[in-house]
């Protein structure tokens, strides 16, 4: 069997401000190169098991796994985010001070590469996503569906083995949603895994698989 990338292992997480248990004893395995969607109504915690996948957060029960090792044994959650996970905020935390292309190459600077090749490689990610003639912008200038796309931008800086985004396609108009689409399909088609929170229904139809959570349980585990 293929060893999986990603295995949350009866995963919980509860939280004690508001006793909520956001997250209920949830376990499922991706293998490289899948490509889910994780659907659910709001408030059913898919951003809290976003988060607790990118090591943005702890469970209070069970075991995060990415390709065999324990999140919680990777020690600084810095690391492992910059050199092998993407991730794309609800809520994007770009960084104000900063321009779209210094937000783009923020995770560039746990790598080797060149300040040149830092600025060459942000103006690529920026054309990818439509956004090169605001890469100069910072964000309070940019339109929300503008942020969007350069948190997306962000996230793949480094190429990473997995992209995690919650609702990255939320702020989009439909042309402009649809040409991200196409940009997930064409990094899946070049081996990534992607794991995409959403509420949009064409975007999880493009996926292989789709998970759907209800009251912090995985209710359902589809694969077309
Ligand atoms: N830091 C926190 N402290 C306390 N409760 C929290 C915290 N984060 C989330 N919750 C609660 O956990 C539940 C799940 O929240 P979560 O943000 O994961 O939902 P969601 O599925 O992402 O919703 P949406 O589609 O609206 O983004 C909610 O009841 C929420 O109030
Ligand atoms: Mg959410």
């Amino acid at each position: 069997m293929t060893e999986p990338l990603v295995e949350a292992d009866t995963v919980s997480r509860y939280f004690v401000d508001g006793d909520v248990t956001a997250v209920s004893d949830v376990s499922f395995r991706i293998v490289a190169g899948e490509y889910v969607a994780l659907v659910g109504k709001s408030g059913s915690g898919k951003s809290t098991l976003l988060n607790l996948l990118g090591g943005l957060d702890s469970p209070t029960g069970g075991t995060i796994r990415f390709a065999g090792r324990d999140l919680a044994d990777f020690g600084d959650p810095a690391n492992f985010r910059s050199s092998q996970l993407g991730f794309v905020f609800q809520s994007f935390h770009l960084v104000s001070v900063l321009t779209a292309a210094q937000n783009v190459q923020l995770p560039m600077f746990e790598t080797d590469l060149s300040a040149r090749q830092r600025r060459q490689r942000a103006a690529e990610l920026l054309e990818l996503v439509g956004m090169s003639h605001r890469a100069d912008q910072r964000p309070q200038k940019l339109s929300v569906g503008e942020r969007q796309r350069v948190a997306i931008a962000r996230a793949l800086a480094n190429r990473p083995a997995l992209l995690l985004a919650d609702e990255p396609t939320g702020n989009l108009d439909s042309s402009t949603a649809d040409s991200i689409f196409r940009l997930f399909d064409s990094l899946h088609g070049d081996g990534m895994t992607l794991l995409l929170v959403t509420h949009d229904k064409l975007l999880a139809e493009r996926a292989d698989r789709v998970l759907t959570m209800s009251d912090g349980r995985l209710l359902s585990d589809q694969s077309r």
